[in-house]
């Protein structure tokens, strides 16, 4: 088999790219649609479900995909700078594209409230990181009008580059699957990645790729729910930092793909969002961020309302590895410490 060359390359007649467009790409995409049996099991009924782990991507997350594109384009057009608001993955991916061809790389984020691991690669990937005493409405806001007012482009989700490149995810199911699965599990925050997946579907349904596109379900933190209560959030909470967002650049877009697809907005607490991470990881062997765990903790809560024999599957959007401060805390497991370095204590201490 030819080596995967980055899903630009592998998509080219889908997206916005001429043969002149300088392609920056980290060979990401082409992620594993992993089966879920434990969760499988957990609903029952002949359901069969996938996660498409986009935590595999090269910084970490599926925001790789809008990056290649928006980095590229930015390029073409000859910029120097870029600029987003993030709740730290935007950033990490920003940065590594951004510095990877050759352009600054400016990041808003709202301070105290970034996983270390984000924190952490935005800073060693070469970005300019400024932390704001506000959220992320907040720091997005500044961002639109900076990127209106001086020469740097802004990469966030509202930049149409970001949507193209997210929608080879919905593309990829598709080729594994040999057709769109029946529900298709999302976490909202901003709202781009659902409508990125709501565009790669029809488009690929448009193309006769597949013959039908899934609904679209998309999950919410209870405390930054704006598409489920439909009101904006002005102190949007929750353990799931990358998803801590009261009012979504892509509303209107979201509420679109929920209509046209017959899909839902549900939220779901930490408490659940907790739980399906824990599933994941010590049942399935897949290590999420806490934000991507909102996709199995709905599927899991609406439950009850999957038609048997279903296929699903369900978006896990960043890796664990973003953020062991929350990993640690929450795992409910732990180091077993002050141990003799002797066999005999370590195999009494396993129990033998
Ligand atoms: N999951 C993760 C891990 C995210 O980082 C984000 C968004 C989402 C889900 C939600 O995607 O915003 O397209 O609805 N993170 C952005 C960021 C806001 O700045 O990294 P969305």
């Amino acid at each position: 088999p030819l080596a995967w060359s980055g899903l630009i390359q592998a998509y080219r007649q889908y997206l916005p790219v001429t043969e002149s467009t300088p392609v920056v790409t980290l060979l990401e995409g082409n992620t594993p649609l992993i089966p879920a049996p434990a969760i499988a099991n957990e609903i029952g009924k002949g359901v069969r479900v996938w996660v498409k782990y986009d935590g595999l991507n090269p910084t970490g997350s599926f925001k790789d995909r809008g990056m290649t594109m928006a980095i590229s384009k930015a390029k073409e057009a000859g910029a120097k700078a870029v600029i987003c608001a993030s709740t730290g993955n935007t950033s990490a991916a920003a940065a590594a594209y951004a510095r990877r061809g050759g352009m600054r790389a400016f990041v808003i984020v709202p301070d105290g409230y970034v996983a270390l691991g984000k924190l952490a690669q935005a800073l060693v990937y070469g970005g300019e990181v400024l932390a704001i005493n506000g959220n992320f409405d907040q720091a997005l806001d500044i961002v639109r009008e900076l990127a209106q007012n001086y020469p740097v482009t802004l990469v966030n989700s509202v930049n149409p580059y970001r949507i193209e490149g997210q929608k080879t995810a919905a593309f990829e199911i598709v080729d594994n699957l040999g057709e769109a699965p029946d529900w298709l599990c999302i976490p909202v925050g901003n709202a781009g990645n659902i409508t990125a997946y709501w565009k790669g579907f029809c488009q690929y349904k448009e193309q006769g790729k597949c013959d039908r596109t899934p609904r679209m379900m998309g999950f919410q933190a209870a405390g930054a729910s704006p598409l489920v209560t439909g009101k904006v959030f002005q102190h949007p909470e929750t353990i799931a930092t990358a998803i801590r967002i009261g009012n979504p650049a892509s509303w209107e877009q979201a509420v679109a793909a929920q209509q046209e697809s017959k899909g839902e907005f549900n939220s779901v607490t930490d408490e659940e969002i907790l739980s399906a991470y824990r599933l994941l990881a010590s049942q399935e062997g897949i290590f999420c961020e806490p934000a991507s765990a909102a996709s199995v903790a709905g599927l899991l809560k609406v439950k009850d309302r999957v038609p048997a024999g279903a296929t699903v599957v369900c978006v896990l959007t960043g890796n664990g590895l973003k953020d062991p401060d929350t990993a640690i805390k929450h795992c409910n497991n732990q180091l077993i410490q002050g141990i003799e370095p002797k066999l005999e204590a370590v195999a009494e201490v396993m129990g033998f």
